[in-house]
């Protein structure tokens, strides 16, 4: 079996991810709420071929199962989502006491298993009457992110430690309110898009400043998407590029990393985010930033691709293509390796804290085999190629605290359905029967090798 015994720190946590609408299913089940996906999903020719994440992989009823699976990995920590619309269906006032009760389960299962939970508050699951009440449109949804954060941190921050407030809010921003193509399926123009990003990054301090106040010793993060750019070559003038493409505004998106971690990080929106979109963004005050930046712990990372970026005439960064056939995912994105590496040196060199690789993953095209076994080779490689990028930089002397690999099961890849199969473990998403992959058991054997004693030297 190819697994590989890596170098990184004694304590380096080695995970596993997942997302609550993802996974869980039990859409209407034990009075949880109409979510904004559930309510995306009845909208025609949202989501890929009409499926829905009413289902997703039946967690919800299947939570011992996966968490056995979870503890037979060997990882130390797991990394899931909080409905919200499971806790307050709608959205503020009482808490439904069984979607609390699911998560207590799940972290009494997971700590009875040895596994440490991190949690991640939003994770895009936002109650349909969040989305009614205008969403992060609204200015008062920092007060009801806090007031949710409040209700989960009193009732599980007795034994859960560790969180994230927002996953990717590039994603649940522009693709759910400029773009339509996630919840709750907008497209607005700039200004209203731009207002309701800063709400977000707001909520994400509110949310910062209550886990403080309600959990001791909280360990609290962000789970931004980390857009990196590779040097095309080590010439100083390439890396210089590819670092200037890492935190620059590239256009007029908001799929970028600074706009959302400078302001986390106490840096403040960068200045050519603010040259970019001049008058179209908000009114901001001082006061606002500082809650903004509340401190953190880690630089947490959703750590995918990145594109090869060279220095131009002016040493201005300049993307170069990958050469023709270069390998791809089945989501065709390229697979690079290498930005596990050069993206984890940019972002430590800029805010000089410890990395957590809060995603990394790939969808390959998996079948069970007529001998039952789920042969994911791209899986198994890419796992090993962007671990062995990430050795190095801790090898570097950079603090990478950890990696959590996308994910621990295939599930609803969004508006993409169940068409992109993610997980070290096969869903039959007919049966709900699992099978783990290939790829599992070249994580948990790296995982058992790394963690074993060095016989050597
Ligand atoms: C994201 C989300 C995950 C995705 C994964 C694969 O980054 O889009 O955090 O929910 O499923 O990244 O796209």
């Amino acid at each position: 079996m190819n697994t590989r015994r890596f170098d990184f720190a004694p304590d380096f946590v080695w995970g596993v991810a997942t997302s609550s609408y993802q996974i869980e299913g039990a859409a209407a089940e034990d009075g949880k709420g109409l979510g904004n996906w559930d309510a995306f999903c009845d909208r025609p020719s949202a989501i890929y071929e009409g499926h829905r994440g009413d289902a997703g992989a039946d967690h919800y009823r299947r939570l011992g199962d996966d968490l056995d699976l979870i503890a037979a990995l060997g990882v130390g920590a797991y990394r899931f989502s909080v409905s919200w619309p499971r806790i307050l269906p709608e959205a503020r006032g009482t808490p439904n006491e069984k979607g609390l009760d699911f998560y207590d389960r799940l972290v009494d299962g997971l700590l009875a298993r040895g596994v440490t939970p991190y949690l991640t508050l939003f994770h895009w699951d936002a109650p349909q009457a969040f989305e009614r009440l205008g969403g992060f449109r609204n200015a008062e949804s920092p007060a009801w992110f806090a007031d949710f954060t409040r209700v989960v941190a009193r009732r599980l921050g007795d034994r859960v430690r560790h969180y994230f407030t927002l996953n990717e809010p590039h994603a649940f921003i522009e693709g759910g309110l400029r773009h339509g193509r996630h919840a709750p399926g907008l497209t607005l123009p700039l200004p209203e898009v731009l207002r309701a990003a800063h709400h977000a990054l707001l909520a994400h301090g509110r949310s910062v400043q209550v886990l403080r106040a309600e959990v001791k010793n909280a360990w609290i993060a962000m789970a931004p998407v980390l857009v990196s750019g590779i040097p095309a070559s080590n010439t100083p003038a390439d890396v210089e590029a590819a670092r200037h493409f890492t935190f620059g505004q590239n256009g007029d998106g908001l799929r970028t990393t600074a706009f959302w971690t400078d302001p986390a990080m106490g840096r403040g929106y960068p200045a050519d985010c603010l040259r970019q979109f001049g008058a179209h963004m908000p009114k901001f005050s001082p006061s606002e930033l500082d809650l903004i930046a509340q401190p953190l712990d880690a630089f947490g990372a959703n750590l995918y691709d990145a594109p090869l970026v060279r220095a131009g005439q002016d040493g201005q960064p300049e993307v170069v293509p990958y050469p023709p056939g270069s390998p791809r995912t089945a989501f065709d994105w390229p697979v690079t390796p290498e930005a596990h590496y050069w993206a984890v040196k940019f972002a430590y060199e800029r805010y000089g804290k410890p990395i957590v690789i809060t995603e990394n993953g790939l969808s390959s095209r998996d079948w069970v085999g007529t001998d039952g076994q789920v042969r994911d080779n791209e899986r198994v490689d890419f796992l090993l190629r962007h671990l062995s990028a990430l050795e190095r930089a801790s090898r570097e002397g950079i603090p990478v605290l950890g990696y959590f690999h996308w994910s621990l099961l295939d599930n609803f890849e969004w508006n993409h359905g169940y068409r992109e199969r993610f997980g070290l473990v096969f869903v039959d998403f007919e049966t709900q029967k699992r099978t783990p992959k290939e790829s599992y058991r070249v994580y948990r054997e790296s995982i058992r090798a790394t963690r074993s004693p060095r016989t050597t030297d």
